[in-house]
């Protein structure tokens, strides 16, 4: 039940989805502008001061068209929530989405400010938690999703949250094509979430490399390991095989540690030449749905092909 203000100014239930590196302003605005909400995590910020500058920059860009979306990383690990919260509270976006913790801490500073504030989660109890702390909407992780994924299938999960929850529900997870997008919102989602088909667009911030990679992988390419960050991700095998690694082989790794990846001076150190291939650097994310990535349109052409799949959808009920 999207709040009638918001549904209007939607060409399409559709939400760019946050991603780490590779959502930035010119893939934001474009979303927005072409009729769909889109996201960043803040995280993608190196300081405070661009934070605030990223925000001024896409609430200017943007004013009329569909609303953006700030993702605040709200882990126990991440050391620049408050921080981060503060800057997005001066801006005074129309939603917010919390993922890889509890949103109970940020949910009344955003609630003050009238904030929609949606949570992602990838079980029933938290979803249960997140609707006990306040939220508006829950981002349902499911399995196939690019990034740090869920593992609930997703015909399953949607109906049974909708047993206790009638606020919004976003599907996150296999959306390759607007076919995808009407069959989420069949099974009773408000809105998707569409990530990996955003990656390759000519507005991500994702190197060349990454985006070929997408066109060129398919659906059995995507390996799911806890090598890279700790929790279940799912990445791209050639990415892993061309870092010199076997994706059949791979070590267990430690608990995630996000302070590590926002860390400025350890991202310089990345980006160094002769720096060895690191996660989320040269090791890449997709997830199920790269199977519907062909090329590398803009952001407008993507939701416009999405749009015209979306309409072609026709559910005869008898
Ligand atoms: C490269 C990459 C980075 C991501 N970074 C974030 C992030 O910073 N915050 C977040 O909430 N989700 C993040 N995600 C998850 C996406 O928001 C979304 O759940 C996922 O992409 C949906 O699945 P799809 O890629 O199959 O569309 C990331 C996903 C990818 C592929």
């Amino acid at each position: 039940m999207l709040p009638a203000s918001l549904e209007s100014r939607l060409r399409l239930p559709l939400i760019a989805a946050p991603m780490f590196l590779v959502s930035g302003p010119a893939l934001v605005v474009a979303a927005c502008r072409a009729g769909v909400i889109g996201s960043f995590p803040t995280a993608n910020c190196r300081t405070i001061a661009e934070l605030d500058a990223w925000l001024a920059e896409i609430k200017a860009a943007t004013a009329g068209a569909a609303p953006f979306c700030p993702n605040l990383i709200v882990h126990r690990s991440n050391p620049r929530v408050a921080d981060d919260l503060a800057a997005v509270l001066r801006a005074r976006p129309e939603m917010v989405i919390t993922s890889v913790g509890s949103p109970e801490p940020v949910i009344k500073p955003l609630k003050d400010a009238g904030c929609l504030v949606l949570a992602d989660v990838a079980s029933v109890r938290h979803a249960e938690k997140a609707v006990a702390a306040g939220v508006d909407g829950l981002v349902l992780l499911t399995a196939g999703a690019g990034g740090q994924t869920g593992w609930v299938n997703p015909f399953a999960f949607v109906r049974a949250v909708r047993r206790f929850w009638d606020g919004i529900v976003v599907m996150a997870g296999g959306m390759a094509d607007g076919q995808a997008v009407a069959a989420a919102e069949l099974l009773g989602c408000d809105l998707a979430y569409m990530g990996t088909k955003f990656i390759a667009t000519r507005e991500s911030l994702a190197k060349p490399a990454y985006k070929e990679m997408l066109v060129d992988a398919r659906l059995d390419d995507v390996k799911l390991t806890r090598a890279f960050t700790g929790l279940e991700t799912n990445m791209l095998r050639p990415s892993i095989e061309a870092a010199g690694l076997d994706p059949d082989n791979l070590p267990e790794r430690g608990a995630i540690d996000i302070a590590k990846d926002i860390n400025a001076a350890e991202r310089e150190r990345l980006d160094a030449p002769g720096s060895r291939a690191r996660r989320w650097k040269d090791i890449w994310s997709a997830g199920h749905s790269v199977s519907g990535v062909a090329d590398i349109p803009s952001v407008a052409e993507l939701v416009e092909r999405t749009a015209a799949e979306y309409a072609s959808v026709q559910v005869v009920k008898t």
